[in-house]
């Protein structure tokens, strides 16, 4: 076998080796069972909507929040609308700097603590057009 064989042969090996390795972590991660979901601002037909407007998720699961339609926008949690009525974190949830651009987007983490229930939000400029969404949080 020449020498030059005999050096990729290794280099296959510690590649085969590495891809191996690499795998048996990404599985094992214990961030593989946090998701992130979207959430369109404005529906594809031009509605003022949040589509979907109820989503479920799980504690420590990331919601990201993307301009569809007919902006300006924004993502406000209401203390007297979501579990134990605590104004800082509904503060903490919120977004409620207005986005105008396409594709301008914003996530909130949900923390791992957080209370089971449902958390209402809405948009400031279109609450009394029915903007309004649910994020389900479940145990
Ligand atoms: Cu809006």
């Amino acid at each position: 076998m020449s020498f030059l064989t005999s050096v990729l042969r290794k280099v296959c090996l510690a590649m085969v080796a590495v891809a191996f390795l690499v795998g048996i972590f990404a599985v094992d991660a214990p961030t593989a069972s946090a998701e992130t979901y979207t959430i369109k601002m404005g529906a594809n037909n031009g509605m003022l909507q949040f589509e979907p407007a109820k989503l479920a998720i799980k504690p420590g699961d990331t919601v990201e929040w993307v301009i569809n339609k007919v902006p300006p926008h924004n993502i406000v949690f209401d203390d007297k609308s979501i579990p134990g009525q605590d104004k800082a974190l509904a503060k903490s949830l919120s977004h409620q700097q207005l986005m105008m651009g396409p594709s301008e987007k914003v996530s909130t983490t949900f923390p791992t603590n957080i209370a089971p229930g449902e958390y209402t939000y809405f948009c400031a400029p279109h609450r009394s057009a029915g903007m309004t969404g649910k994020i389900i949080v479940g145990s």
